[in-house]
């Protein structure tokens, strides 16, 4: 065998260890999250393959990008030529194994569900090169449950970024049981690379952000399903009275429904305190397909282009009046 095909398989099988390793990242899931991470890799020069399982999705997802960075653009914190340069990293798939090929890193931003994740990371696993490093954007689901389906644990780590991910400059990680410090260290440094601040916290039900505000977000849902105040109350209360920029429910439907009531569910299950129970009225709208803004509809009404908050039908017209 020759020296350079030695070199090749030993890089080949050689862990990320340090960001300069990292050049292609691979997204899973082109939706709310999987977008905006799409967006600020791509922006800071990495070249990004966006997975998702339908066209439609991904095609979405661009045009989103391109809106947002147009929005940069007007803020004067992003030219036309860098916006062009981060557009042209992007590639999009509809094939896990293409968009899989190369990567150096992957991240999973697909739908808050346990059984996909499993099945996700199970295919990842099979598929990525030996040396990527496998990372979940879950809002909940257990890192050491995912890392455990792969035959790679140590080198699974969560990178939960927030919503707006363009925007928002947190990224919680997460160690798994099994995760490596230098697996932890390199997302760290990498998070810091493309302009986040990084807390590192360990590996229970709801980690810290959600563990907190998502009891938060619920018990706001269960207030308004006793009647003690109507939606623009209890925001307004929340965000005057606390300086939160947004109240909880109006956050609830930025959050997506669905992926409330899942993570209440892994908060609930995860403990098992009654304490995380989700409230009613949460599972009756997720039924109801009343999941927030993607939906056009939650606690309020939302029309594309208009920025006005208008609460949902369902809850209009507060009871004391
Ligand atoms: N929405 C938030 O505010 C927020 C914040 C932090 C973390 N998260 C987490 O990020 C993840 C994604 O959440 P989201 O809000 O972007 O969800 P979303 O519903 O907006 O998007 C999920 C995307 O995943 C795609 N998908 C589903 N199965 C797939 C598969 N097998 N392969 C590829 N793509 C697949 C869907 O088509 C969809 O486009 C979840 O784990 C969620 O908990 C969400």
């Amino acid at each position: 065998m020759s020296e350079t095909a030695i070199k090749d398989m030993a890089e080949a099988t050689t862990v990320i260890s340090n960001i300069q390793q990292i050049k292609t990242v691979s997204v899973i899931g082109a939706g709310t999250m999987g977008n905006g991470i799409v967006h600020v890799f791509a922006q800071n020069g990495y070249k990004v393959q966006m997975i998702d399982i339908a066209q439609p999705a991904l095609d979405k997802a661009l045009a989103n990008i391109g809106k947002n960075m147009d929005r940069q653009i007007t803020k004067g914190s992003l030219t036309e030529e860098q916006k062009d340069a981060a557009l042209a990293n992007i590639t999009t798939h509809i094939d896990m194994e293409g968009g899989l090929s190369g990567a150096d890193l992957v991240v999973e931003a697909a739908t808050e569900n346990v059984d996909l994740k499993l099945k996700i990371f199970k295919d990842i696993d099979r598929l990525a090169p030996a040396h990527a490093i496998l990372a979940t954007n879950t809002s909940s689901i257990s890192i050491t449950r995912i890392a455990a389906v792969t035959s790679r644990p140590a080198q699974v780590v969560g990178m939960h970024f927030m919503n707006p991910v363009p925007v928002m400059k947190l990224v919680e990680i997460i160690n798994g049981y099994a995760t490596t410090k230098e697996i932890t260290q390199v997302i760290y440094d990498l998070s810091v690379h493309i302009g986040k601040v990084p807390c590192v916290v360990n590996d229970y039900p709801g980690f810290i952000a959600n563990r907190i505000l998502m009891p938060m977000i619920n018990e706001a849902i269960i207030s308004l399903q006793e009647g003690v105040a109507g939606v623009e109350e209890i925001d307004t209360i929340m965000k005057l009275g606390m300086a939160h920029p947004m109240g909880p429910l109006q956050l609830a439907d930025f959050i997506g429904l669905d992926t409330c009531l899942s993570i209440l569910n892994v908060l609930h299950n995860g403990f098992g305190n009654p304490k995380y129970a989700p409230a009613a009225l949460l599972t009756n709208m997720v039924q109801a397909g009343r999941l927030g803004a993607k939906s056009g509809e939650g606690f309020y009404k939302y029309t594309s282009g208009s920025k006005e908050l208008v609460v949902s039908d369902s809850f209009a017209g507060n009871q004391w009046k």
